[in-house]
């Protein structure tokens, strides 16, 4: 018997207590109360300040991570002792931190404490899903709890300021830093951005196990040309206020504490000296009250972008809003020259210093300077099962179903399963980019997650099958930091032999393929966005024996996957899954876990068609949907003489073991009017075979309007549990909130007329309802 149940609430997340979510922080340090104590404080200190204090305070060297002993004999030691110093980053373990910060408070003249920064991105030595495959969750709750169990590991060890969330938004899967953000979505990605920051910052930054989180890049840094990392960046303002500003601004609302300029010009001014963006934008119009620090060697840089010599360009970053200096030291060593030449103010030097300070103050740090880092506690906190569990299951929750045909998927807990692949034994692939913490040695690889997990009832026998490509200069350039993949110096054919074999011995066959984790993240552009060949002919091959071919693809961007999507019966994108990738990929191959996750960012059928989104616009000779959906070419239409327009596999979507589907899509009033809310109502049953859980997406698109508007816009999402057979009635509060743009003055308003409001699985698969809006 079916059950009906109305589900007006968001989310349903199976595997956390809400207990300690934050939802709607109550910032201790934003009440007026708080301020004028800090204000009173952070002033006095500042008025004992010397020029060069001041101008240290801006100062943030990477420590190189020295070992405990060298904390005070190294130059940077040096400088923290001169007061020459506000932070560092990139130094792992309470002890050496301590020793460091013991430096600035035992020998420096006025004691300031230090700020510990680290790029922890997703999670600390607990190493979550990369955060491109923790956004295909849609699961706030988890992506909140992500945040929280990395600040506490974080800050147990002695890291108070992460950099972290990064929230650029992309449509160039041949950038590499796709992995590090939520994908292309302004919506999906302004939640995640706010759900990050409460996570790490929490309710109250002095609490010792919530950190600073630094938004980044700001601003439009996924938007290079041509995919290319680092390359210049143009667009219109009124793109940038609706497509890529909002997570940024997501963050500034819940109160993030930093913000990190990006590499890249905006509006022929890189980012990191233009002062529209770091103070017009970010603190006039959005009322950020936090510090600004600058991306590595970022004022630096402003040379080869030809705005001047070194000390040009750090008068341009100060007078522009940066606060803090990271690691060029321009502002150390040319701030003072300025001020005397009249380059840039007193005042100036002094508001950079003081939002530094404040930030100090925030932590709690001038009440106790090592509040932060404590083995004891560390030895509890960092990379325990509480945490490996969460782990485990944002990462099953992080998996995306994008192919199952003759039900190879879930496997049977019996017989013999060949598992072949470049990386099926390696672990330290495993986290993806951006793991400085991360305990590579422990990570899961797919065989330990195998065994361990299913050992006992299923014979698994491994090969590796090919190299990550056969190109053994182009594999070292991968791994060039470090993250090596086991190159097999034995002959294609032999590999590609063993691998036949061992599949001949197997019921059905589990190819793991797709790229190495350095594959993906920064500096790590590609031009081709395919499977490397080697790959795809182990894939070729093995399909010749007629076993059954469960496929897991690992990547951090959307690949071109039309060469090899018809050849394996099954494909589960599993990203890089993080510290219990391997435990996490076989809960989702063998059932444990029913996968729901969903593209964040749209999967091209080939290069030719990025940039490809779903949020785009009609264009003034759009193809007809019959001919979008059939793939027919039409003369003078926007389309491709050799491509479809549509998409591999298009945003939103994901496939599930079970199957849902959608009914009595309604609206309660199709003529609302100014402020009104309405609902958008929708019945999903689960008619397959698994309990499953299902996000339910809502598009909205504005017919008409004073400036062109996308043909659909996520505008709500919710992720329901369903058992076997039951069905829920999911409703969707829709205000003129959603209705909003900027539009051509980038005013934020909506404007009445017509709406369809879609809901659907994905955003190609949507039911639709027109209404009709009027303002009064
Ligand atoms: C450069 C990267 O662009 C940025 O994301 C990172 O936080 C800094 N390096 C510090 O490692």
């Amino acid at each position: 018997m079916k059950k009906l149940i109305v589900l007006a609430a968001l989310a349903l997340s199976p595997v956390f207590s809400a207990q300690e979510m934050v939802n709607k922080p109550v910032q201790s340090y934003q009440t007026a109360q708080y301020q004028a104590k800090r204000k009173a404080f952070v002033e006095n200190l500042l008025s004992k300040m010397t020029l060069d204090e001041k101008i240290g305070q801006l100062n943030l060297p990477t420590s190189g991570d020295f070992t405990t002993g060298q904390a005070q004999s190294s130059d940077i030691g040096k400088k923290v002792e001169q007061g020459l110093v506000g932070g560092l980053f990139n130094i792992k373990g309470a002890e050496k931190i301590k020793a460091v910060q013991k430096v600035a408070i035992e020998k420096s003249r006025l004691k300031i404490p230090l700020i510990f920064g680290m790029d922890v991105i997703h999670g600390y030595e607990t190493t979550f899903p990369i955060p491109l495959g923790l956004a295909a969750s849609w699961d706030m709750n988890l992506v909140q709890q992500s945040a929280r169990v990395a600040a506490k590991e974080a800050s147990s060890d002695g890291i108070n300021w992460t950099f972290s969330p990064m929230v650029d938004i992309s449509r160039e899967p041949r950038w590499g830093r796709v992995s590090e953000g939520s994908g292309e979505d302004p919506y999906l990605g302004s939640e995640i951005s706010k759900n990050m920051v409460y996570g790490y910052q929490g309710k109250d930054l002095s609490a010792g196990n919530t950190i600073l989180a630094c938004v980044k890049h700001f601003a439009l840094y996924g938007a290079g040309e041509a995919g290319r990392d680092y390359n210049t960046v143009d667009m219109s303002h009124v793109r940038m206020f609706n497509e890529y500003f909002p997570p940024y601004k997501s963050a500034v609302d819940a109160g993030v504490a930093s913000v990190m300029a990006s590499f890249n010009e905006v509006d022929g001014v890189p980012a990191t000296g233009n002062k529209w963006l770091q103070t017009d934008v970010l603190r006039k119009l959005w009322n950020f009250k936090g510090f600004v620090v600058t991306d590595y060697t970022g004022i630096n840089e402003m040379i080869e972008h030809g705005m001047g010599d070194l000390q040009q360009v750090s008068a341009l970053a100060l007078k522009a809003g940066i606060d803090m200096d990271m690691v060029g030291e321009g502002f150390l060593t040319t701030l003072k020259k300025s001020l005397d030449e009249g380059k840039v103010t007193q005042a100036e030097i002094d508001m950079a210093a003081r939002r530094i300070l404040e930030a100090k103050y925030d932590l709690g740090l001038f009440d106790d300077p090592y509040r932060y880092g404590d083995a004891k506690l560390a030895a509890k906190e960092v990379y325990n099962m509480e945490n490996r569990n969460i782990a485990r299951s944002a990462a099953a929750q992080s998996m995306v179903l994008l192919k199952n045909e003759n039900q190879v998927l879930p496997l049977k807990k019996s017989g013999t399963v060949a598992v072949i692949g470049p990386l099926v034994n390696n672990s330290l692939n495993m986290a993806g980019t951006w793991s400085v913490a991360t305990k590579h040695a422990a990570s899961v690889s797919l065989m330990q997650g195998l065994q361990a997990n299913y050992g006992k009832e299923v014979k698994f026998l491994s090969a590796k099958g090919a190299n990550i490509d056969y190109d053994a200069k182009l594999e070292d350039i991968y791994a060039a930091h470090g993250k090596k993949t086991d190159r097999d110096n034995r002959s294609k054919e032999e590999l590609l032999k063993e691998a036949v074999d061992v599949a001949n011995k197997a019921d059905v066959i589990v190819l793991a393929i797709g790229e190495s984790a350095e594959m993906s993240g920064e500096s790590s552009s590609r031009t081709e966005i395919t499977i490397p060949q080697s790959q795809v002919d182990l894939l070729n091959e093995l399909k010749k024996t007629g076993k059954p071919i469960a496929m897991v693809l690992y990547t951090g961007r959307p690949l071109a996957l039309t060469n090899v999507k018809d050849i394996p019966d099954a494909i589960v994108n599993a990203w890089f899954a993080g510290s219990e990738a391997g435990n996490a990929i076989s809960d989702v191959l063998f059932g444990k876990v029913n996968p729901s996750g969903k593209l964040p960012m749209t999967f091209p059928r080939s290069l030719g068609q990025v940039p490809i989104y779903y949020n785009a616009k009609n264009t003034g000779r759009p193809l007809s949907q019959d001919k979008v959906d059939k793939c027919v070419y039409e003369r003078f239409r926007s389309n491709y003489m050799d491509e479809c327009n549509t998409p591999l596999y298009p945003f939103g979507y994901g496939l599930s073991y079970t199957k849902f589907s959608y009914s009595d899509m309604s609206v309660s009033n199709p003529n609302p009017k100014g402020n009104q809310t309405i609902q958008a109502v929708v019945t999903v049953t689960n008619s397959g075979n698994y309990d499953g859980a299902e996000v339910v997406q809502l598009y909205i698109r504005d017919i008409v309007g004073s400036i062109t508007r996308p043909v659909k816009e996520l505008k709500g999402f919710q992720k329901i549990f369903l058992k076997k057979g039951e069905s829920k009635k999911v409703v969707f509060d829709i205000t003129p909130e959603s209705l909003k743009f900027y539009n051509g003055e980038l005013k934020l308003d909506w404007e009445p007329g017509e709406f369809d409001i879609m809901i659907g699985t994905s955003s190609d698969k949507v039911r639709n309802s027109k209404i009709n809006w009027t303002k009064e």
